[in-house]
């Protein structure tokens, strides 16, 4: 077996977001990687270098490392994990009734790969766990392999954020590894090519990095909301106090734009994560319920706004701009923009939308809206429009053409993609977030 460092035989169990991200960037630092993934369809379009979500770059990153032979990807977990030094289980922790991570992913994984693990290979666990989850996973492998049999089990969370997850991984902003001194360290060389600096400490403390800092992001998003609202009710304009905020280099300006909410596969469950933990240790985790409570309002908040404009939505057509949870990917799981357009409907409006990545997944899940392909086809003869998602090229619209398309300029622009005086001058009926010139009773 090799000393761990470049050159390493890797196993990455999972190939959704993080392990696909994962594979294709330890291939990039010279290992020798193998994805194993049980959905047969992404498994064949892996293989032909295709991937089933968009993600900038990584279908270049994969289409590389599969030519160089660094990567190859496996249905078999027996034939993925010979030979592998290091497995690293990436597979999904969704949300389990009560707010709980359910490990039932992670736990037939390892209960497949259990009896296939080299002597001495370390596992290390890169999904979102909570704490003791790495006791359990060690429990599972010598349940297996008899209590004698040689493994490490090392705690290395993921901190990637969909949209920029290649340079994420490769650039992160610090990397945590939990568990024993000499199992750490032999991780740690793995990231030898990435110039961040290094947490070592123990499986609970790194466990509980990642969820504590999704849970302050998820709270500063759901502040920033709340006081957008207020903002809006006493005419202040919030972006100018977040700019006045973000001086101070204690709170900086980042994570402080208002919108629909926070969504996406990690926020809204690590958050109930926590919340469930805090509730079996007997910690009431007051703060971090209202921060759910507050981003579950806040699509309503934008129809609100909605309809202090147009009135009854009742067989009138709304056309949303943007469907993903945010720009640069078209994963809607949790969007607010997807709870916003499900209020519309029950309330009876013909929902349109345009998105330029996240039509096909939107179609899935919210069959009922109509998907154009066009953003000015998609605002054609619509009672308004609203932009839910901050994707770039919402901001070189063409006002006029977009404005000679709608039957009304109505245009609630809930994550103030747009010049407020700009729109106005190019005839539309501008509502924002938190600029405080249109209050909402
Ligand atoms: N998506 C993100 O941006 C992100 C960021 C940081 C951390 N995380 C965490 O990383 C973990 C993975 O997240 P994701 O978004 O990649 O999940 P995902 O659901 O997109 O992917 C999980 C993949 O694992 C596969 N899988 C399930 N069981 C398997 C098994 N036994 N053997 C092989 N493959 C199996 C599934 O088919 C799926 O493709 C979660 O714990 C998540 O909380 C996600």
């Amino acid at each position: 077996m090799g000393s761990g460092g470049h050159g390493a035989r890797i196993a990455v169990v999972g190939q959704g977001y993080v392990g696909m991200v994962a594979a294709a960037c330890f291939a990039k630092l010279g290992n020798k990687v193998v994805g194993v993934e049980t959905n047969a369809a992404y498994l064949e379009g892996l293989r032909a270098g295709r991937i089933p979500f968009f993600e900038p770059g990584l279908e270049d990153l994969i289409a590389e490392q599969l030519a160089a032979g660094r990567l190859s990807y496996t249905g078999d977990h027996a034939e993925g994990v010979a030979g592998a030094e290091f497995v690293f289980l990436a597979v999904g922790t969704p949300k389990h009734a009560g707010g709980m991570a359910d490990l039932s992913q992670i736990e037939s994984a390892v209960e497949q790969l259990a009896g296939f693990l080299e002597p001495d290979a370390i596992v290390v666990i890169k999904s979102t766990v909570p704490v003791r989850t790495a006791e359990r996973v060690r429990d599972l492998i010598l349940h297996a392999r008899g209590s004698e049999f040689p493994v490490s089990v090392v705690s290395n969370p993921e901190f990637l954020q969909q949209g920029r997850a290649i340079e994420s991984f490769l650039r992160p902003d610090r990397i945590v590894i939990g568990g024993s001194p000499d199992a750490t360290g032999r991780v740690a060389r793995l990231y030898a090519g990435v110039d961040a600096p290094i947490l070592e400490t123990n499986h609970e403390t790194a466990a509980m990095v990642k969820y504590a800092s999704n849970a302050i992001l998820a709270t500063r998003i759901s502040f920033v909301n709340e006081m957008a609202k207020l903002c809006d009710s006493v005419g202040v304009d919030f972006i100018t106090v977040a700019r006045g905020m973000g001086m101070d280099h204690r709170i900086n300006s980042l994570f402080m734009a208002p919108g629909p909410g926070f969504g996406g596969s990690c926020f809204p469950k690590d958050v109930s994560a926590l919340v469930a933990m805090g509730q079996d240790s007997g910690v009431d985790m007051i703060l971090l319920k209202e921060v759910l409570r507050v981003n579950h309002r806040q699509p309503r908040y934008v129809y609100d706004k909605l309809r202090a404009r147009v009135g009854d939505v009742r067989g009138r057509t709304i056309t949303l701009f943007g469907l993903s949870f945010k720009a640069e990917t078209d994963d809607v799981r949790e969007s607010p923009a997807l709870d916003l357009a499900r209020i519309l409907i029950s309330e009876g409006a013909d929902v349109r939308v345009y998105d330029p990545h996240a039509e096909e997944k939107g179609a899935i899940v919210l069959p009922t809206a109509h998907y154009h392909p066009d953003p000015y086809v998609a605002a054609e003869g619509a009672d308004a429009l609203v932009i839910c998602t901050e994707w770039p090229e919402f901001r070189s619209l063409d006002l006029d053409r977009l404005r000679e398309h709608l039957a009304s300029p109505v245009l609630i622009d809930a994550r103030n993609v747009l010049d407020p005086e700009s729109a106005a001058r190019h005839g539309f009926r501008y509502t924002g977030i938190g600029r405080g010139t249109d209050p909402v009773a």
